[in-house]
């Protein structure tokens, strides 16, 4: 079973996946062609790219991590994708110097611009890897979502600091180097050229059911992921999502 078929992990990913299937297929009625050439930035060890691939699409993989690309490996073959996923050592701010640009129809950038140096000048370049037409989908902490949880685990003063710290971290040990607003990515994705189609919440309930809720409840598991469809379409729900998604086009 693909990790995003999990019914734990599909908590988690569900939203995402469901908006970037559609998006997939309305990019393949557009291009006219069934098979997609698809770009996953810091893709890791392959949650999107595999399923992306099991749907029929070429999908490259660019990571720094030599780990996250064996992982990948070992899972694209025990998926039987090995022939359309490749793993390319690389990052975002030297993306051209492993992949071609304006070479793809679609680019995935999923929890990633929270790492790189300099999120302008990386999403720049995810975003010049798209053909004309070209979809990119962005997914990125959601700083509303921190300052949300680190409230109601009760510790007060983290969620203040992350609340009024640039870049959105809850304090020295918090392992996530920044985290956006809903209009933070909608700017750093406009001054790229690129036009926001579709924002949504993702995790806006998720990480805050406790487990046993869901876990031993029955239905619950379908009607909590029935609910966080719901409220990933609506705006009053971006500000306290664990995670924004931003699906934007190329002219
Ligand atoms: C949180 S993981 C996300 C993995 C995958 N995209 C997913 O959604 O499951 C972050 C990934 O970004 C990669 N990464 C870190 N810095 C990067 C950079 N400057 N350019 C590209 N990828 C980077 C890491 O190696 C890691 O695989």
């Amino acid at each position: 079973m693909s990790d995003l078929l999990r019914p734990r992990a599909s908590l988690r990913t569900a939203v995402v996946w469901e908006v970037l299937k559609d998006a997939l297929e309305r990019r393949v009625k557009a291009a006219g062609r069934d098979a997609l050439d698809v770009l996953d930035t810091g893709g890791g060890s392959g949650n999107f790219a595999v399923p992306v691939a099991r749907l029929g699409h070429r999908v490259t993989v660019v990571d720094p991590s030599p780990n996250a690309l064996f992982a990948l490996e070992r899972r694209a073959a025990e998926a039987g994708v090995a022939d359309r996923i490749s793993g390319v050592q690389g990052d975002a701010h030297g993306l051209f110097q492993v992949v071609e640009r304006s070479g793809y129809d679609a680019v995935l950038c999923h929890g990633v611009l929270e790492y790189v140096d300099d999120p302008a000048e990386g999403l720049r370049n995810v975003a010049d890897a798209l053909r004309p037409a070209g979809t990119l989908s962005l997914l990125a902490a959601g700083l509303g979502g921190a300052v949300l949880a680190r409230a109601l685990a009760g510790h007060f003063t983290e969620a203040r600091h992350a609340l009024t710290d640039p870049s959105g971290r809850w304090g020295q040990g918090d392992p996530v180097p920044r985290r956006f607003t809903a209009d933070q990515l909608i700017e750093l994705v406009t001054a790229t050229g690129l036009k926001v189609g579709a924002v949504h919440g993702v995790r806006v309930f998720a990480d805050l059911v406790p487990g046993v809720l869901v876990d031993t409840e029955p239905g619950a598991m379908d009607a909590l992921l029935k609910l966080e469809a719901a409220a990933a379409e609506q705006p009053a729900f971006h500000s306290v999502a664990t995670q924004l998604h931003v699906l934007a086009e190329r002219d």
